[in-house]
């Protein structure tokens, strides 16, 4: 080898989020900004783990579960790494090796816990040195929902102000406290296929055909300090109630976009309604559903049993997952050498 370039290399490992307040709508695109600040909850399964490695090669070359990424999906982590050799002022290619734990493109949050773990992985291998809150800006560009995976627990992601560079300062995630409250989150999976119409491009027809969109994002912001005021008050009824309303409005903006989008299958709606039965019952139990058919029923630590059993009892076309508060974004410490 004759390149003189540094290399460096890091591993980072990071989980999914689930929004109780969503993020739906971008008013920029290109910097990844947000309508509404959103809140969310990380998890402790269906983990991303992600190494970058400089190189003295002529591309990216990209890895993702064991398969050569080719593409779109190769393009849009080339854009990424572009993003972080202008902040580091470098121009060395990398190889990038991923492996998902979870369901991908399913609604299951994969690209919160990917971009999380690229750009924590990707900041320390290419030498930048970034404190939590502009990791989580970093992630922002990749896939806006990352910005909140790179902390643990409830995390809120603030919309911050302007457009372009300005709202890019502004626009950050941070956690909120609120782990005392240790909920159970029961991910039920109906389909671990990926989705038809991606959350990026179903977001962008929303925000522009839906008539029910601003009315939407108008009373999401109010969610918004709602949920604040729940989580800090460690009520986890209103928390649920706040974010089953929250997400079933998302769902109704998507519906009358033109034309509609509609992600809930007949096995979502069988999982809402034994929610429903399940709070009949006395139960704490609260549903939310993102860009896809999978439900997450939002309960006790306690009750996590008896509601996965009770979602399972549907038939053969649901299985469950019981996730609880997953920690932030990490470097795997033996791995990280920064060139
Ligand atoms: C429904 O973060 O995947 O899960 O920023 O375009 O990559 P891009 O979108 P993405 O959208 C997530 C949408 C959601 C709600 C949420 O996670 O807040």
């Amino acid at each position: 080898m004759t390149s003189t370039s540094a290399t460096g290399e890091a591993t980072a490992l990071a989980y999914p989020n689930i929004a109780l307040v969503k993020y739906w709508g971008k008013r920029d695109e290109t910097m990844f900004l947000p309508v509404t600040s959103s809140l969310s909850m990380t998890l402790d399964i269906f983990a991303t783990t992600t190494t970058v490695r400089v190189t003295d090669g002529p591309a990216d070359e990209i890895e993702f579960n064991g398969t050569a990424a080719t593409g779109s999906a190769h393009t849009r982590i080339e854009r990424f790494l572009d993003l972080v050799r202008a902040k580091a002022g470098r121009t060395e290619r990398a190889t990038v090796v991923t492996v998902n734990d979870g369901p991908t493109g399913a609604g299951l949050a994969s690209s919160a816990s990917g971009f999380a773990a690229l750009a924590t992985a990707a900041a320390t291998a290419y030498g930048l040195d970034l404190d939590g809150r502009a990791l989580s800006r970093l992630a922002r560009r990749g896939s806006g929902s990352a910005s909140r995976s790179i902390f643990g627990g409830f995390v809120v992601w603030h919309a911050g102000e302007g457009d372009g560079e300005a709202g890019d300062l502004s626009s950050y995630a941070e956690p909120i406290g609120g782990d005392e409250l240790d909920p159970a989150l029961v991910v039920a999976v109906v389909n671990q296929t990926a989705k038809t119409v991606s959350s990026r491009d179903a977001m962008r027809a929303t925000t522009q055909t839906s008539p029910f969109y601003r009315p939407w994002a108008e009373s999401s912001m109010l969610d918004f300090d709602e949920m604040r005021r729940a989580v800090a008050r460690g009520d986890l009824a209103a928390i649920g109630e706040i974010a089953e309303r929250n997400a079933l409005g998302m769902h109704a903006t998507m519906l009358t976009a033109r034309p509609g989008i509609r992600y809930l299958s007949p096995h979502s709606l069988a999982v809402l309604d034994a929610v429903q039965a399940l709070r009949a019952d006395g139960v704490l139990a609260y549903a939310t559903i993102d860009a896809g058919p999978n439900v997450k029923v939002l309960c006790t630590r306690a009750d996590a049993a008896r509601v996965a059993a009770t979602v399972e009892s549907l038939g053969d076309f649901v299985t469950t997952r019981t996730a609880h508060i997953g920690p932030g974004a990490t470097l795997l410490p033996d791995t990280a050498q920064v060139g």
